[in-house]
């Protein structure tokens, strides 16, 4: 099992290994004194795993109660959160119960918003089930949920007492969900480390999976470390991501998040004037790792996507650019000039053939 341990207003670790699932319940009780707990997860995780962590906490001497709502991205509204912090007081959490996020994205944000709400903060415990949670949003302590306004809109920072990857489990993931998260670990590379973007090049690392999340969430602890609330260097992990909402936004959600992280990263490439050498490295590398590389909606249409989330800060916009592999910038421009980045990523994709 290997070890990143995170500082923060909380410091706590997180746990990488096969087989961690059915050792949850025992890992937890050396953070948390066993107590009531509340473990969360879509109806699919549930069906899963959720017994298999639901005996494990039992066994380590935990009394589990149960939280399973439908899954989708969608879900993750105040709707979902309210039916959460209702059956939470049903139970009698109290403030000495943890809740237990088994599952994504979704369900890392909303149970850890949760756990921030419910009793003015209780503690909480992340296992990821996907890539795309364990090398990013289960460490960190943002949590949230969304608002018909934007995504992410009510939310609250609140650092997790432990986290618990069970890589079996990331493993076994269908290929499409894999590659979703994979687009997440080539954007470590990008922003950070050459050599570790060189590794992932060939898209041949599953055989490393142990090793690469834990170099991912390695890079994650460092920035948590400089910036926990993110008012300055944590924007560099929205590498990809104005032009990468604007695509699942044009698509109706039908493209995914970390797909169009993807796209969005060779349009920031492509928009920031990289050589044509470096974004054509980065295509094949996406390519090799099972994402699609060309976006398909005109600059108009994606213009008017990104500039519908209203979170977005009066009249600018920052973008994270790529300069090299490796090296990025963060970039305040006018939201007027939004539409010219996508023009010229888009005349880019041609002329390159991606
Ligand atoms: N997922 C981006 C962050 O944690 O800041």
């Amino acid at each position: 099992m290997r070890t990143v341990h995170i500082t923060a207003s909380t410091n706590y670790d997180v746990l990488i290994g096969g087989g961690l699932i059915d050792r949850s319940g025992e890992l937890s009780a050396k953070v948390v004194k066993p107590c009531k707990c509340m473990l969360v997860a879509d109806d699919t995780v549930d069906e899963l795993y959720g017994d298999r962590v639901q005996i494990s906490f039992t066994y380590a001497g935990f009394d589990v109660r149960r939280f399973a709502f439908p899954a989708g991205e969608g879900q993750k509204n105040l709707d979902t959160l309210s039916d959460l912090l209702e059956a939470m007081a049903e139970n009698r959490l109290t403030r000495t119960d943890v809740v237990v996020a088994l599952g994504g994205g979704v369900t890392g944000d909303m149970a850890g918003f949760a756990a921030a709400v419910y009793a003015r903060g209780i503690r909480f415990i992340q296992i990821p089930t996907t890539l795309l949670a364990a090398v990013d949003s289960s460490v960190g302590g943002k949590t949230a949920v969304d608002l018909k306004a934007g995504k992410n809109l009510a939310g609250a920072f609140h650092q997790p007492a432990l986290v618990i990857t069970d890589t079996d489990v990331i493993r076994e993931l269908p290929a499409e969900q894999l590659a979703c998260g994979a687009a997440e670990v080539v954007k470590y590379g990008v922003l950070y480390d050459e050599a570790f973007f060189a590794r992932l090049e060939n898209g041949d690392w599953h055989g490393d999976m142990d090793a690469v999340i834990e170099k991912c969430v390695q890079l994650k602890r460092d920035v948590v470390a400089g910036d926990e609330f993110d008012t300055g260097a944590r924007a560099y992990l929205n590498l990809g991501h104005t032009f990468g909402h604007a695509i699942e936004q044009c698509s109706g959600l039908s493209v995914t998040h970390g797909q169009g992280v993807a796209i969005g990263m060779l349009m920031a490439a492509c928009a920031a004037g990289c050589p044509d050498d470096m974004v054509l490295r980065l295509a094949k590398c996406l390519r090799a790792n099972g994402l699609k590389t060309r976006c398909e909606y005109p600059a108009d249409r994606l213009t008017a996507a990104a500039l519908s989330d209203k979170k977005r800060a009066g009249g600018s916009i920052t973008l994270v650019l790529p300069e090299a592999i490796g090296k990025c910038c963060l970039k305040k421009i006018p939201v007027d000039d939004l539409r010219g980045c996508f023009d010229a990523a888009l005349r880019r994709q041609e002329v390159l053939g991606l």
